[in-house]
């Protein structure tokens, strides 16, 4: 449990770690890249070691030394347990790697459904445009591609971030070219193309709508700096909005943070972005957000939302959210209602009404995100919060109750 007794102000500087939805496609694609595969800035969290789990398991050489990652890669075994794949969803970007590498995968259907359904129709219809064939029995896969896969044309309906990771990591070693329309933009794809590229890939138009993939015989591991995460970024700035704080947020690429500062000056926070740092100046009392629709990249992303809300939740005035890509991403909402937050639900659609103090609460962080939220808005409350759930926390913000109390938050963890 974490226990936050507000209200804190904080003060300082923070390095923002490795970003989470870039090491796991990156873990995956050491599955197909030969020999010693190097990953620098590599975040501790349980998702990442549920994917050092699932490579240990194929028969990779894992070894970890601060934010150092060595993977050597020599898979063995094309069958993912289903105890792996239930620890993330995000386990399912696996699955082209290993289809590609060993000719075949086996796999359950991932975990990690708290946002609502999560299919992966797309994902399964992709690889069997580049030839494979996908067997399903009791819940799980069996994707074969015996002979290996084709390159092909491949029209996403919805620029899935997941599906268009393992298209391109299948594709990377099919014989003949793959284009990807429709693909995801979002920046982990580019740093994941960039990986691949240093191996031996060749990948053009990654972080752009249509990517094209020129196979190539084999991909041979080597080294690269995981970009910064820019949720993590997202959630100390909201931390430092709600708190009327001033934070210097370093090593950010400031180009990814763009769609997300128009809340942040609405609210009347002062943003300045400068080369690879950002500095973020709150007012004591924050303004509504007004407007926030999720899209994909770069649209304002979902993962950012649910902080937003938190940051709303305090603005004075009426914020409107617009939640559109996943069907279940509101279960913040209700906790912060616990915490006298006035939030009106419909559909897809979150009316905000700002109030101007929230109150210390026990809640519970439902998935990674909510509990993120959960963190920003114990930290303006007036009282004690006390957080439960906080597994899902782990799962995506490195050494987060320690760098909030470095910053001056009077925060811990607890065992219940
Ligand atoms: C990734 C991110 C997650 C982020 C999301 C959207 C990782 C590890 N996770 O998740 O943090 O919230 O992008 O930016 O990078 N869909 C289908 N069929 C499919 C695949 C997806 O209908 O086969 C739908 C999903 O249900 C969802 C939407 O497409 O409604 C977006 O999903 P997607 O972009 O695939 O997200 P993930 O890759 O799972």
């Amino acid at each position: 449990m974490i226990v936050i007794d507000g209200p804190a102000s904080l003060s300082g500087e923070i390095t923002v770690q490795g970003a989470k939805n870039s090491t796991l496609p990156l873990l995956a694609a050491a599955v197909l890249c030969r020999g010693e595969n190097i990953f620098h800035n590599c975040p501790h969290l349980s998702d990442v070691d549920t994917a050092l789990g699932i490579l240990t398991h194929l028969g990779c050489c894992c070894s970890q030394k601060d934010g150092d990652l060595v993977i050597r890669s020599d898979p063995t075994q094309s069958e993912i347990p289903p105890q792996l794949m239930h620890g993330m969803r995000s386990s399912i970007v696996f699955l082209g790697a290993v289809l590609a590498r060993m000719g075949e995968a086996k796999i359950c259907f991932p975990g990690g459904c708290e946002l609502g359904p999560r299919p992966i129709d797309l994902h399964l219809s992709a690889l069997e445009k580049l030839g494979a064939v996908v067997q399903e029995s009791r819940g799980c896969l069996t994707v074969q591609a015996p002979h290996g896969l084709s390159g092909a044309y491949i029209a996403l309906s919805f620029p899935s971030v997941g599906a268009t990771e393992n298209i391109m990591l299948a594709a990377c070693t099919a014989q003949g070219t793959t284009v990807i329309s429709n693909a995801a933009r979002e920046p982990e794809i580019a740093d994941l193309a960039a990986y691949l590229n240093r191996c031996g890939g060749r990948i053009y138009g990654a972080g752009e709508g249509c990517i094209i993939i020129d196979g190539v015989e084999k991909l041979t591991g080597s080294e690269h700096r995981i970009m910064p995460d820019r949720i993590a970024a997202v959630t100390y700035m909201a931390a430092a909005a709600v708190t009327g704080s001033s934070l210097t947020l370093l090593d950010v690429d400031n180009g990814h943070m763009m769609p997300m500062l128009a809340p942040f000056e609405e609210s009347g926070c002062m943003v300045r972005p400068h080369g690879h740092s950002l500095n973020i100046m709150a007012p004591p009392h924050l303004r509504a957000v007004k407007h926030i629709r999720t899209m994909p990249y770069p649209g304002f992303p979902t993962d950012a939302q649910p902080v937003i809300m938190s940051m709303a939740a305090v603005g004075e005035g009426t914020s409107i959210f617009v939640e559109n890509i996943f069907e279940n991403r509101y279960s913040h909402a209700e906790e912060l209602c616990r915490m006298g937050a006035r939030i009106k639900l419909e559909g897809k659609v979150a009316v905000v009404e700002g109030v101007p103090a929230l109150q210390g609460a026990p809640v519970q962080a439902r998935d990674l995100r909510c509990g993120a939220a959960l963190v920003v808005a114990g930290l303006c409350a007036q009282g004690r919060t006390q957080i439960t759930g906080t597994r899902h926390i782990r799962r995506g913000y490195e050494h987060l109750v320690q760098t909030l109390a470095d910053l001056g938050a009077r925060i811990q963890e607890v065992s219940r």
